[in-house]
């Protein structure tokens, strides 16, 4: 008996260490802080340092992979991939020299997989589609005509904080009652289902004369509704849908004298274009 136990209790301990020394080598987070990618796409992937950086949390693991040995290759070179040749150690330059080493091509992997199913599950959509507002400003200037830009919030949301210039369209996901009803768990007034989001969303498209699987924007306060709306076009059979991950307002700062407050992203912080005047047009359609 006391040898089967004392089995056991190698068998099980010898199997943890070797977990623990396989999680070592593959873990995606460890391995995002060693190579210094946090130096610019911020703590988690999710905080780019700067607006022309994107975000990387949550998006398609094979996308990043594919994108990240583009640019670690050089296959890929823009002006903006430049920054980040210059700090890794490509050519002739030697990590003694103060520069980072590339990842190889398991650690891009295992990168890519920590990145790719770690947004926080509430901004998950089935699409995987996701940006920033810096990107959802960028892409939208390129595609003009061809995409749809939909701020979700409600008509009480863009009359008092304002609304991206270049929206389509304001079509609430949620709507606000007369704020005489009380939600505990938000700790704010309730809020209801807009029953005709998806029909005024198919009116639109006709309009514009676009179609189901033309790439369609939403933006909310900071990327929670914009997934729970992502979510039920997809079962309407929308398919090309991003949602903006730090939406118009942005996350609440999590340290700091901003703690609590919607200081550090999203399309405000961002200083992209907005406005207190509203246009009538994109109100009722
Ligand atoms: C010096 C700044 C900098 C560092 C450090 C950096 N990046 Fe980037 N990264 C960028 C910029 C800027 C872009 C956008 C390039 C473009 O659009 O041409 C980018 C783009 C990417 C993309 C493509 C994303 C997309 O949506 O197209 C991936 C993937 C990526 N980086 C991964 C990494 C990884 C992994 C590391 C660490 C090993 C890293 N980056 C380190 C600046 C940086």
């Amino acid at each position: 008996m006391q040898y089967v136990l004392y089995f056991f209790i190698t068998f099980c301990f010898s199997s943890i260490s070797q977990a623990s020394s396989d999680i070592k080598e593959s873990n995606g987070e460890a391995l995002f802080n060693k190579h210094g990618c946090t130096n610019c796409h911020g703590n988690n992937g999710i905080h780019p340092t700067s607006n022309y950086i994107p975000v990387l949390k949550g998006k398609q693991i094979d996308y990043l992979i594919k994108k990240a040995n583009a640019i670690f290759s050089g296959e890929h070179f823009s002006n903006k991939t430049r920054f980040m040749h210059e700090q890794f150690c490509i050519g002739n330059k030697l990590p003694d020299e103060g520069c980072y080493p590339i990842p190889d091509i398991e650690e891009i992997k295992a990168i890519a997989q920590w990145l790719g199913s770690d947004l926080p599950k509430k901004k998950k959509t089935p699409q995987k589609l996701y940006v920033s507002a810096q990107q959802a400003y960028e892409k939208l200037e390129k595609l003009g005509d061809k995409a749809l830009f939909i701020d979700i919030r409600t008509r009480a949301e863009i009359a008092f904080l304002g609304m991206p210039t270049n929206i389509d369209a304001n079509i609430p996901y949620l709507k606000a009652g007369d704020f005489s009803e009380w939600n505990e768990r938000s700790k704010n007034f309730k809020l209801y289902p807009n029953s005709q989001f998806i029909n005024k969303i198919s009116e639109l498209l006709k309009d514009r004369n676009l179609s189901k699987s033309s790439p369609i924007f939403l933006i909310c306060r900071s990327g929670s509704r914009s997934a729970k709306a992502s979510k039920l076009m997809y079962i309407a059979g929308y398919t090309n849908v991003y949602s903006v991950v730090d939406g118009f307002e942005g996350d609440k700062a999590k340290e700091g004298p901003l703690k609590g407050q919607r200081a550090i992203n999203g399309w405000k912080n961002s200083k992209l274009p907005w406005s207190y005047k509203l246009k009538h047009d994109l109100i009722f359609f």
